[in-house]
């Protein structure tokens, strides 16, 4: 194993898991959120400092999509596939901040 030192001060993970049954964040479009922010973030070179990723199941599978932010360990669920400025608004705002959550 090796290991570096990254320059990554918030990392968000959206769920993208598809299910053959039931609800997932998959079949509400949220690998296309995903894709989506991601090029916000690079078009605005914060892709090294703000990361999202694509995860698996995040327990909520019923309350929209579901993502998970860290470093403050907070779920967010309910989340539209169109919420990608919502979503760049609040990483944005939280580096400018240079706060871990809205709580703090
Ligand atoms: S499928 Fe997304 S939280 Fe379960």
């Amino acid at each position: 194993m090796q290991k570096e030192k990254r320059d990554v001060k918030q990392h968000l993970f959206i769920c993208g898991n598809i299910k053959e049954q039931g609800e997932c964040c998959g079949a509400k479009n949220s690998p296309q959120l995903v894709a989506e922010l991601k090029k916000k973030l690079k078009e605005n070179k914060l892709y090294q400092e703000i990361k999202v990723s694509r995860s698996s199941c995040l327990g909520p599978c019923s309350q929209g999509i579901s993502a998970v932010h860290f470093p403050s360990n907070e779920l967010f669920t309910h989340i539209k596939a169109d919420d990608v400025d919502e979503l760049y608004e609040l990483l944005v705002n939280r580096m400018a901040l240079n706060v871990d959550s809205e709580d703090s």
